[in-house]
């Protein structure tokens, strides 16, 4: 009897997205009252507010997931982008096509980011969000700016790092949900009553590294902001009544400009692609980017 092989990061990537009712979980996450739903709603308005300011143009929505960004711009900027969403997941594709078509109209791929499907200079803008945390970041980025126009604009998003409240969730809390589906497998708890947290296959980059990715790629990183921030810690974050003081404290903070990066769960970079090719040997330094602490993190398995 043979030994099981070990999933691959990339498997267990996809499996985690592959279901069929992967869409619909996330689209309750999207709009609960869970961490994770107030994460994504920050990265949601982010993204609007950003691109409200951009021309009209053919726009890529990377790693779309269920398109809840695409049906988003789709209600909020009626036809001023033609939207192509791609996602190696099937499930995605079929739901985010489906849920688009309530408001407008999407062109659906399924495809890798490390190997878009697409010719090169295709897009006036390629957003990324929630999706190079999975995938080779490095050969993901090198994709996404060869279909980038020159003069184009490219949005990518990656979780903090060196945030206090990533660190925690994966070195801490996540770890303690599996220690504790074991027990209580042990116990003979019934499945469905069990903990857990499956394996993400999350990899995350600084804000240092993924500008460096995207300059070496022959982009010009240009804006950084960090977002959802918060003062606690999970499971913390579960508990509503905390969770509202929190909220109400770094949001009277925010407002004063005053919180630190370290305290955001996530961040989005917007980098351009020159409108003619930048003099080669350009790179990173040459943009002053500024080194950056916090570590590239891998999510332990
Ligand atoms: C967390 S969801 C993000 C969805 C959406 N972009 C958002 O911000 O709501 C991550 C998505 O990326 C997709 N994905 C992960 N790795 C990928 C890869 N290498 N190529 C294409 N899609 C990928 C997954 O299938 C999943 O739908």
């Amino acid at each position: 009897m043979g030994l099981r092989r070990r999933p691959t990061r990339k498997e267990r990537v996809l499996a985690q997205y592959s279901s069929a009712e992967a869409p619909v979980y996330y689209v309750q996450a999207v709009d609960g009252s869970a961490p994770e739903g107030k994460c994504l709603r920050s990265r949601l308005q982010l993204l609007q507010d950003l691109l409200a300011d951009c021309p009209p143009g053919d726009l890529l929505d990377a790693g779309c997931g269920p398109g809840v960004l695409s049906k988003a711009l789709l209600t909020s900027h009626g036809d001023a982008f033609r939207i192509t969403v791609l996602d190696q997941s099937l499930s995605m594709i079929r739901y985010c096509r489906a849920s688009a078509s309530e408001v407008g109209e999407v062109r659906p791929a399924v495809g890798q980011l490390e190997a878009l499907p697409f010719g090169a200079a295709s897009f006036d803008v390629t957003v990324v969000t929630g999706a190079l945390e999975y995938a080779d970041a490095a050969a993901a980025v090198r994709e996404i700016a060869r279909v980038v126009r020159p003069g184009g604009l490219v949005i990518v998003t990656m979780l903090n790092p060196g945030s206090p409240y990533r660190l925690v969730e994966w070195f801490v809390y996540w770890p303690l949900l599996r220690m504790l589906a074991v027990a209580e497998r042990l116990l003979g708890v019934p499945v469905d009553r069990r903990h857990g947290m499956a394996i993400t296959g999350i990899r995350t980059l600084s804000v240092h590294r993924l500008s460096r990715l995207l300059a070496d790629a022959g982009l010009r990183p240009e804006k950084v902001v960090h977002y959802d921030f918060t003062a606690l810690i999970p499971p913390l974050d579960r508990l509503p009544a905390l969770a509202r003081l929190a909220d109400r404290v770094t949001r009277r903070r925010a407002s004063a400009d005053a919180l630190p990066d370290w305290l955001a769960t996530g961040y989005l970079l917007t980098a351009t692609r020159a409108p003619v090719p930048d003099p080669p040997g350009r790179n990173a330094d040459d943009l002053r980017i500024a080194p950056d602490p916090a570590a590239s993190v891998t999510v332990p398995d």
